[in-house]
């Protein structure tokens, strides 16, 4: 299979220097992969076009293109230094489907069309699945223009710099768009690789949520400020990124993840006390009803810890979504083709989100998992085996061929 190799390219476009992979949305490593991958799909004879937050889709028009075509795909973006398989197994298996189906001489009755979201990830604006986000009609315009990335750039200045022009209100797609959506990824997790299973279906998908969390105390002399009259906001944070981990631990659900990815403090200087503390806090949850008791008790507890140690803040939610439940037929059917092809299968959780998750609320959806070596993600060694992808490919070829009849 071509994919392989392509899987190889793509990863050039990166940068941090190879293995890792470094892509942020619209910056031009994350252009030149898109052109990339537009070629690819120009030279398989499909039709691409492009939404005004740069969605991509690439149409492999059917035989009876007025019915509601059936859509995969997955995105390309990586967080820094990332790995070379997150999203670009799925766009790039997407592609390596429909090659496939092209060479048994398959004729499709429903259009197939390949997604490429814009940005599943929220390095650049702090919101993850952005495209796809803004698909589901959960956000739009008024609210998108307003997201500034870490050098107070608005999006809407830097998509329009990056070539996408178009009325953010027109990116929202209805319900009857699609017929159904699926999508190839790897697990990310370790359950496939130790179980030695070949394919996971996902019944249903965290529910994320994100907070950003200034803290403004009072900066000043590390050695002539004594100890009681210190407003450290930097140990307030350490505190508050302490009481995140615990309140994940003490959780009634064994699937609640609390994680502080970010904790910079200002002014950064080894003889001064930190007049600021900057945090962002990822919380997910299986579970909705445990995930918000969770955010419920962080609130109080930042709100607590935040009074005694005589600091200002302000808490920001970035989102707070609800889980998604993926379509029992479609699942059924990843299944059976799965056992058509001898491979082992498992319906499993995704505990982290994908695109498949905003897709969810408009569209029947599942995902195709394949294994990662070692659960690892979000890291360069990130890695699927060509094996496992060709078996994720021949999963998503076949199951997509039964949905387009
Ligand atoms: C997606 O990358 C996630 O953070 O789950
Ligand atoms: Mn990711
Ligand atoms: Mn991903």
């Amino acid at each position: 299979m071509k994919i392989h190799e392509e899987l190889k390219k793509l990863a050039t476009f990166s940068a941090s220097e190879n293995p890792s992979v470094t892509r942020i949305l619209y910056t031009k490593e994350d252009l030149a992969a898109r052109a990339y991958f537009i070629s690819l799909c120009e030279e398989a004879g499909l039709k691409v076009t492009v939404d005004a937050i740069g969605n991509t889709f690439a149409r492999w028009e059917g035989t009876q293109p007025e019915l509601p075509a059936v859509a995969t795909g997955s995105h390309i973006d990586a967080i820094p230094l990332s790995g070379q398989y997150d999203g670009t197994v799925g766009v790039l298996g997407s592609l390596e489907a429909i090659r496939y189906l092209k060479s048994i001489n398959f004729v499709p009755k429903r259009s197939i069309e390949i997604i490429l979201f814009t940005a599943e990830e929220p390095t650049r604006f702090f919101i993850g699945c952005l495209g796809s986000r803004m698909l589901s009609g959960q956000l739009q315009r008024e609210a998108a223009e307003k997201l500034k990335d870490s050098n107070g750039l608005f999006l809407n200045d830097v998509r329009t710099t990056a070539g996408f022009t178009g009325d953010l209100n027109s990116v929202a797609l209805s319900k009857d768009h699609y017929h159904a959506f699926v999508e190839l990824h790897i697990e990310q997790g370790p359950r496939l690789e130790k179980e030695k299973i070949d394919i996971g279906i996902v019944t249903k998908i965290a529910a994320p949520s994100s907070l950003r969390l200034k803290l403004i105390g009072e900066g000043g002399h590390a050695g002539a400020v004594l100890m009681p009259i210190r407003k450290d906001a930097g140990v307030a944070g350490a505190e508050i990124m302490q009481t995140v981990e615990r309140i994940a631990l003490e959780s009634k659900s064994e699937d609640t993840v609390a994680t502080t990815g970010i904790f910079d403090i200002l002014p950064r200087a080894v003889n001064s006390i930190p007049k600021e503390a900057y945090l962002e806090i990822d919380l997910r949850d299986t579970n909705i009803e445990t995930r918000n008791k969770a955010l419920d008790d962080l609130k109080k507890e930042v709100e607590a810890i935040c009074k005694r140690r005589n600091i200002q803040y302000i808490l920001e939610m970035v989102n707070c979504d609800p889980p998604a439940i993926c379509d029992e037929e479609l699942v059924n059917t990843v299944e059976s083709v799965a056992n058509e092809l001898n491979y082992t299968s498992k319906k499993m959780v995704s505990h982290a989100y994908h695109d498949s998750l905003f897709m969810a609320q408009l569209f029947p959806t599942t995902m195709i998992f394949i294994p990662s070596k070692g659960g690892v993600s979000h890291r360069p060694d990130e890695y699927s085996s060509p094996e496992e992808i060709e078996k994720g490919v021949m999963t998503l070829a076949l199951t997509l061929k039964e949905m387009v009849g």
